[in-house]
C-alpha cells in the first residue's frame, strides 16, 4: 500500500512535477492524492491534471481569519485521507491548524542552504552576500519559517555571470529535483524522525541516506 502525500504549490510547480515523475515509477512508496493551490492559475495545477491527479484550490480570500485558511487545508487533505505533506513552493506560512494536524509530517524545499537565506528570494539573498556556493534545503517544517529541521541538502556554485534568475534555475533543476523526491520516498518508507534530545530538533534518516548532493555547474 502506497502513503498518500499531498504536494502544495502556487506557481510553477517543477518540483510538483519531479515529485509525481518519482511516485509513478513502480513499487513507489508514495502516491499523491491531491495536489492543493492557493490560486487558481498556479501551473502546478495543470501538471497535476495532466497527471490524472485530483486538484483543488484554497483561496485566502474565502477565508480571512488565518485560522481558518488553514482549517481549510486540513479539511481538504483530511478529504483526501493524506498522511504527508510537501509545500512545493508554497508561499503562504503555515499555521497552527495545519501544523498540529500532521506533527513532523509537513516538509518544504526551500532555495538556500539553511539555515542561511530563509524568507522570500533565497538565491538572491545569497547572491547579495556573495557567497560563492549556494543551495537548496528540505526541512520538515516548524513553527518558524523556514527552521525546521533539515532533512536533505543539495549545494551548486554560484558563477560570477549569475543574475537570481540564473542562479535559483541551476538551483533548481541542479539541486532540488534531486532532494525532494528522495526526501519524499524516505518519508513515505517511515524512514524519517524528528529527534528532540539534542539543543535543537534534527532529522534522522533511518538506513542508508545519501542526505546531500552537489552539482558541479
Ligand atoms: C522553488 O525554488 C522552491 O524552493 C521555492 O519556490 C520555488 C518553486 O518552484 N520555495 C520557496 O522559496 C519557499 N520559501 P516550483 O514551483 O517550480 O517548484
Amino acid at each position: 500500500m502506497s502513503v498518500p502525500v499531498a504536494v502544495l504549490v502556487s506557481g510553477s510547480g517543477t518540483n510538483l512535477q519531479a515529485l509525481i515523475d518519482a511516485t509513478q515509477e513502480p513499487d513507489h512508496p508514495a502516491r499523491i492524492a491531491v495536489v492543493l493551490a492557493d490560486r487558481p492559475k498556479a501551473f502546478g495545477l495543470e501538471r497535476a491534471r495532466r497527471a490524472g491527479i485530483p486538484t483543488a484550490v484554497v483561496l485566502k480570500r474565502d477565508h480571512p481569519v488565518r485560522a481558518s485558511y488553514d482549517e481549510a487545508l486540513v479539511a481538504a487533505l483530511r478529504e483526501h485521507g493524506v498522511e504527508w505533506v510537501c509545500l512545493a513552493g508554497f508561499m503562504k506560512l503555515v499555521g497552527a491548524p495545519l501544523l498540529e494536524a500532521f506533527p513532523d509530517r509537513i516538509l518544504n524545499i526551500h532555495p538556500a542552504l539553511l539555515p542561511s537565506f530563509p524568507g522570500l528570494h533565497g538565491p538572491a539573498q545569497a547572491l547579495g552576500y556573495g557567497v560563492q556556493i549556494a543551495g537548496a534545503t528540505v526541512h520538515v517544517v516548524d513553527a518558524g519559517t523556514d527552521t525546521g529541521p533539515i532533512v536533505a541538502q543539495g549545494a551548486v556554485p554560484v558563477l560570477p555571470s549569475d543574475d537570481e534568475d540564473t542562479l535559483a534555475g541551476r538551483i533548481l533543476s541542479g539541486v532540488e529535483h534531486v532532494i525532494y523526491p528522495r526526501a519524499l520516498r524516505w518519508a513515505a518508507e517511515g524512514r524519517l524522525r524528528v529527534v528532540r534530545d539534542q539543543p535543537r530538533a534534527r532529522v534522522v534518516v533511518d538506513g542508508d541516506a545519501e542526505r546531500f548532493v552537489f552539482a558541479a555547474g
